[in-house]
């Protein structure tokens, strides 16, 4: 069986949590697609040349520590916006779309330009004060030095060239279910795309 759920939305707004969440539900397999932005951003940060760096991710590379900081995250949102390193990763999130047994990708523009065709498709936003406390907080507990403040102008600034650039940019498809989590927990938000993706398996591709 082929199934896909395309979850996009801004940084720190849920969708990793509800994207592992639904994965687990359904025993779908899931793909954090800003991993592969975020390790060729890392890369570039020591001098690679981007569209290399994009063009030679390994697994490790996936696997690296650092690919959390705040430096990666920058430089992610950076690297994102050249055409040639996005068109570079395509091919690898569409085959891992379309594998059998059900896909689950997170990003900014799996439900847009990876898949289009995606069976089920969530759009996941919360406030920007919100989405910078929980990230924070993250952040902290990960040993991280910084202050709320700094991550809220982060926050905002990578959500500006995120939804900026002219290639791929970050926005909810036409058929995306938008599901606010500013005042919901994370087993509400959970239910709520489960049940949205229930409903769209039992309505096939229709
Ligand atoms: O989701 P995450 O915060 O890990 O993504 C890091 C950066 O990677 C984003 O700010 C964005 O610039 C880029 N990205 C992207 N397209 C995706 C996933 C991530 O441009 N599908």
């Amino acid at each position: 069986m082929k199934f896909t759920v395309a979850i996009d939305g801004p940084a720190a707004a849920g969708k990793g949590t509800i994207a592992r969440a639904v994965a687990d539900h359904f025993g779908f397999a899931h793909l954090d697609t800003g991993l592969l932005y975020r390790a060729t951003g890392r890369k570039v940060l020591a001098g690679m040349d981007p569209v290399e760096a994009a063009e030679s991710l390994t697994p490790d590379d996936l696997r690296a520590p650092d690919l959390r900081s705040a430096e990666v995250a920058a430089a992610a949102s950076r690297v994102a916006a050249i055409p040639e390193l996005r068109a570079a990763l395509v091919d690898f999130q569409r085959r891992f779309a379309r594998r059998e047994g059900g896909a689950v990708l997170d990003g900014r523009d799996t439900g847009t330009v990876i898949c289009p065709e995606a069976e089920a498709k969530l759009y996941v936003t919360a406030s920007d004060e919100v989405r910078a406390r929980r990230r924070y907080d993250e952040l902290r507990a990960s040993g991280a030095e910084t202050t709320l403040d700094e991550v809220l102008a982060d926050l905002r600034a990578r959500d500006a060239r995120d939804a900026g650039r002219d290639v791929a940019p970050m926005r909810p498809a036409a058929d995306a279910l938008l599901l606010d989590t500013t005042d919901l927990s994370i087993d509400a938000a959970v239910a709520e795309a489960v049940a949205h993706i229930t409903k769209r398996i039992g309505q096939g591709r229709d």
